[in-house]
């Protein structure tokens, strides 16, 4: 169990604007909002409002061109690329609205590859069937991308973004492309998962079925946040 009292997002008056053809596009304008450890918070507001700018700059795939971002105490604001990315490795855990799996690889191999710089892949292997199992995937390790379904190619997915035990777990319209059922069953998963890991989940969603299911919605207009 991580420890979930702490803060686990803090944004500081974060702004992140785009040059663009002698113009700017602020795409996330002076955004201050904390998020607690252990919560699990929607991100809502229409198709431009900044989601997935606000993701980013959490994620530190994005950098704020003012205020700060502060992830798990640590401040984003400073580091470098490598220490971005070993932060990542080490904290985060991100899901897309596509899986992005790789089609020559099996889910198991899948779900281990990306951490291989980081841990032994004999160390990496028993948690990633752990991991697909809870994920109701047991049967399907061996298989390629191209024998699942869209919804199991997600939760093989979200099976990769735990598999470094993060304390933190963002997704970008996870669902986006699933059904209704297959929608419903990966929330109640992640947020199975969020109450027995102790885990912080962000998720950036147009659906308001998706929103009910967590603790707080976050509403985004024009770059800002309106309601929190
Ligand atoms: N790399 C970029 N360069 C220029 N403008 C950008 C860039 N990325 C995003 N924007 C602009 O920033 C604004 C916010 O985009 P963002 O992708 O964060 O929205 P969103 O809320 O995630 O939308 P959606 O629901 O469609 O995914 C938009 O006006 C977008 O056009
Ligand atoms: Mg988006």
């Amino acid at each position: 169990m991580k420890d979930s009292v702490r803060a686990a997002v803090d944004l500081i008056s974060s702004s992140r604007s785009y040059a663009s053809a002698g113009s700017e596009v602020a795409a996330v304008r002076e955004v201050s909002l904390t998020i607690d450890g252990g919560e699990s918070v929607a991100i809502m507001g229409p198709s431009g409002s900044g989601k997935t700018t606000l993701l980013n700059l959490i994620a530190g795939l994005d950098r704020a061109t003012a205020g700060e971002v502060v992830v798990l105490d640590q401040s984003l604001t400073g580091l470098s690329e490598s220490d971005l990315t070993a932060f990542r490795a080490q904290n985060l855990g991100l899901v897309f609205q596509e899986s992005h799996l790789l089609a020559g690889l099996s889910a198991l191999e899948n779900v281990i590859v990306a951490r291989l710089p980081w841990e032994k892949r004999s160390a990496l292997e028993p948690r990633a069937r752990d991991l697909l199992a809870v994920l109701g995937l047991e049967t399907r390790a061996d298989h390629p991308p191209s024998k699942l379904s869209g919804g199991e190619r997600q939760r093989v997915g979200v099976a990769r973004a735990l598999l470094g035990n993060p304390a933190l777990v963002i997704a970008d319209e996870p669902t986006g492309n699933l059904d209704v059922a297959a929608t419903g069953e990966l929330l109640k998963l992640l947020e199975d998962l969020r109450r027995r890991l102790g885990l912080t989940l962000i998720v950036a969603t147009h659906d308001a079925a998706v929103a009910e299911t967590m603790d707080r919605t976050v509403r985004m207009s024009g770059g800002r946040v309106i309601a929190a």
